[in-house]
């Protein structure tokens, strides 16, 4: 033998020692930390590279018939959750709760906005019983939609350690089918509410007047003249129809996936609707202070359609004058 031959043989009988006192979760461990697939079953593809496949969206073959199926992780959606659960959830919950915290400061600063001249105990028709109809399958149908699609993305941090899983899951499944049925009602009382309102809510002469003297709303007895809808009503008017629309349209969207845009157009529609619900709400949360503790006088308007007479003059009083010149010369009817 010559001596090449024998330090062959004392260099193969080693390794084999070595590889021989291995025990094979030892060499799995060794693999994964040098970033190989365990085994090396698969070849020498490292697990980063593999992760790497799989989170850039790379597709397997699956034998269902959806093929979707073979993504893995879609790695967009991956992104999608991040805005989700981050910036959107954070800002829009901040975005609440500051109209919340301004409400209370109005209040606390100026109190509930009286009727000047006291009541007169005669009343004005205000909203017919159509207009009034419009008005609740609306506002129920957005207050339910609120509160079951606020659960959807907060109910989990705010309810689920209260209730516990199976209760917060009951209670949510029931929300989801909730909020798909009464979308179609808040649709309905949106378009109707357009329709009869949407004139009454365009710009006219006196809506500048009406803002430079902040509506009136902020000293008694100042009370600039408005025709039905004044500047801040027509702010509610067009942010719940623009809002209202593209709520509804997301809304439409998400509920018949992949109908009318691929995945993608879905993760924008969820974003979108997210925000211009969360937008909406806060915008509603100013209208019904306003509505109800904020003014007195202001809710009998869609409760009975009637206002009083010294409230209407004093918070419409363009109005006042019009429908008296239609039912010759007395405001009452
Ligand atoms: C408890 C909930 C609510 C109360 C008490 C309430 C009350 C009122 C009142 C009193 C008016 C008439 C104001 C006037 O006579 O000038 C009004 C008008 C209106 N409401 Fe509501 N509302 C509520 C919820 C909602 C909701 C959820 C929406 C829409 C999503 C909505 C949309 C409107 C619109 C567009 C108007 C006409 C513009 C305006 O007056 O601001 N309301 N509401």
């Amino acid at each position: 033998m010559t001596v090449l031959a024998r330090l062959l043989l004392a260099s193969l009988l080693t390794v084999g020692l070595e590889l021989g006192a291995w025990n094979l979760s030892a060499v799995e461990a060794a693999a994964q930390t040098v970033g190989e697939v365990p085994g090396n079953t698969l070849g020498n593809r490292s697990d980063s590279e593999f992760w790497r496949g799989i989170r850039s969206g790379q597709t397997g073959s699956v034998s269902t018939p959806d093929e979707r199926a073979g993504v893995l992780i879609q790695s967009e959606g991956d992104n999608w959750r991040a805005r989700r659960n981050g910036p959107v959830s954070t800002y829009g919950a901040w975005l609440m709760l500051t109209a919340v915290v301004l409400v209370a400061a109005f209040f606390a600063v100026r109190g509930r906005i009286r009727i000047d001249g006291g009541w007169s105990g005669r009343t004005i028709l205000r909203f017919t019983l159509l207009e009034r109809f419009g008005h609740w399958l609306t506002a129920i149908s957005f207050l339910i939609l609120a509160l079951t699609g606020l659960n959807i993305l907060y109910g989990r941090y705010v309810f689920l350690p209260l209730i516990g899983p199976e209760a917060f899951a009951a209670v949510t499944l029931a929300g989801k089918y909730a909020h798909h049925y009464v979308a179609f009602a808040f649709m309905a009382g949106l378009l109707l509410i357009f329709v009869l309102w949407v004139r009454q809510n365009l710009p006219d002469r006196y809506d500048l007047g009406w803002v430079a003297k902040g509506g009136g709303l902020l000293r008694r007895g100042v009370h600039p003249p408005a025709g039905k809808f004044n500047f801040g009503q027509k702010i509610v008017f067009w942010g719940v129809a623009l809002g209202g629309v593209a709520v509804s349209l997301t809304g439409i969207n998400l509920m018949f996936p992949f109908t009318f845009t691929d995945l993608a157009g879905l993760q924008t529609a969820q974003l979108a609707h997210s925000i211009a619900a969360i937008v909406l709400t806060a915008l509603i949360i100013g209208h019904i202070y306003i509505g109800t503790l904020g003014m007195e006088g202001a809710v009998d308007a869609m409760l009975s359609g009637r206002v009083d007479e010294n409230w209407a003059r004093e918070h419409h009083s363009a109005w006042v004058e019009e429908t008296r010149g239609r039912h010759g010369g007395s405001p009452a009817e």
